[in-house]
């Protein structure tokens, strides 16, 4: 993925869902960068972009969503919570890795050794005018 300026949540939205296009079954995002950088924002136009009924809200508390009803079942994780690895294994990571849909991880750089190589990972940074920067990245 090319480098995205992105100058609003809808646009972060956007390319969600573009993304979304290029999902297949397995695949791995992590995303991670600042907080508030628009992460769950994109998470939610991931799950639009797959046709996902349920809408997308912050997993913050809940440590994991899981979306159905798309072209691909979504495992939405955001480690911020967890503190260590052990907690995330505890969750099922292991089994919605290989459960056959997509995983979107937020802060998913506090445990990368928990992820397939072919994961491909997203940074999200805040511009100083406001906007964000979203990259692609080597995996940390
Ligand atoms: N270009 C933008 N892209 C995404 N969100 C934006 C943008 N500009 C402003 N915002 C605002 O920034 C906030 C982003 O929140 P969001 O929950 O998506 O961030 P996050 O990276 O998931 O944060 P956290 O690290 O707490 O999980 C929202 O309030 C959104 O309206
Ligand atoms: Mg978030």
């Amino acid at each position: 993925m090319a480098t995205t300026i992105s100058a609003s949540a809808d646009a972060t939205i956007a390319l969600g869902r573009t993304v979304a296009a290029t999902l297949r079954r397995g695949d791995v995002l992590a995303l991670c960068g600042d907080l508030g950088a628009g992460k769950t924002h994109f998470v939610k136009g991931v799950a639009a972009g797959l046709g996902a009924s349920a809408s997308v809200t912050s997993p913050t508390f809940t440590l994991i969503h899981e979306y159905r009803g798309g072209h691909l079942p979504l495992y939405h994780f955001d480690f911020y919570r967890l503190d260590d690895e052990d907690e995330a294994l505890k969750i099922g990571l292991d089994e919605y890795l290989d459960d056959g849909g997509a995983c979107v991880i937020e802060w998913a750089d506090k445990f990368p050794a928990l992820l397939p190589p072919h994961t491909r990972w997203l940074r999200f940074t805040h511009r100083e005018d406001g906007a964000r920067v979203i990259d692609e990245i080597p995996a940390p």
